[in-house]
């Protein structure tokens, strides 16, 4: 491919969670840093993603997106990206209250909440997420429910979520979406897959995944990191395969205009 692209990736049971092939991961992006935006799109707040940064071969990234979308942190630039989340007929207090109403609910640790992010467990609960999300409405309260591994709960803002925080990040890197990449492995990554990036679904990922379709996901052999790694270079290979097709078809195309001029 030429150009600049950038990868877009889950962290837990992505990246981390293998073996050696995280270190594979970081040489692969290391020979590529140049024109490779990296971002890490978590569940987890900015701050523990860096942690593990630190802690582990993950390399540093261009960009963290947070809290399942909440935080977008300009890692590159030290800062935060401006106007986000948009918080239009959000409240925190009133998406908690109806959360804890309904039977099997509960409320994550404090330390995972935020003033835009309502987690909770709900274990086994697809059901239940129908009947919550029209009550919320009901009650005035825009939000997103994004469900993952059956068992985490998360209510945020309206149009919030992984998958439309991966545009924001990639219209402020004036990036097209065929030249974003993204993988993941559960529930709150499947926002990852719907904005026309090119995705990567790892061998490990679970059930709510495992069943995307379509030209744009590629289900990787192989688990985490490598499974990443894997996708990086099937997605990489084919634009550089379309990429001389249309300058073959370009070539052909010159040659068809030239033919009769010259006869
Ligand atoms: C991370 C977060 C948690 C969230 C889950 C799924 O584990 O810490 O709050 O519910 O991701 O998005
Ligand atoms: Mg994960």
């Amino acid at each position: 491919m030429e150009g600049r692209i950038a990868l877009i990736s889950d962290v837990d049971n992505t990246l981390l969670g293998g073996d050696d092939a995280l270190r594979r991961f970081a040489a692969w992006a290391s020979e590529r840093r140049d024109r490779l935006h990296i971002a890490y799109a978590s569940g987890r707040f900015v701050d523990s993603i860096l942690e593990s940064v630190a802690a582990t071969d993950l390399p540093l990234p261009d960009a963290v997106i947070g809290g399942v979308g909440t935080q977008i942190r300009l890692v590159s630039e030290d800062r935060e990206l401006g106007d986000w989340p948009s918080t239009a007929g959000w409240s925190a207090a009133r998406a908690r209250a109806i959360a804890l109403s309904f039977a099997g609910v509960t409320m994550q640790p404090d330390e995972l909440q935020s003033p835009f992010k309502v987690s909770c467990f709900a274990y086994e609960a697809a059901e239940t997420l129908g009947p919550l999300a029209a009550t919320l409405r009901a009650a005035g309260v825009a939000a997103t429910l994004v469900y993952s591994s059956d068992r985490d709960l998360d209510i945020l803002p309206a149009s919030t979520n992984k998958g439309t925080a991966a545009v924001r990040l990639a219209e402020h890197w004036r990036l097209s979406r065929a030249s974003v990449l993204v993988s993941g492995d559960s529930g709150n990554d499947l926002a990852l897959f719907e904005h026309g990036f090119r995705g990567i679904v790892v061998a490990n990922a679970h059930a709510e995944l495992k069943r995307l379709d379509g030209p744009n996901v590629y289900h990787a052999k192989r688990p985490c990191a490598g499974g990443v790694l894997e996708g990086l270079e099937r997605w990489l290979a084919d634009s550089a395969a379309s990429t001389n097709g249309a300058a073959a078809a370009h070539a052909a195309q010159s040659i068809a205009r030239c033919g009769p001029a010259h006869s």
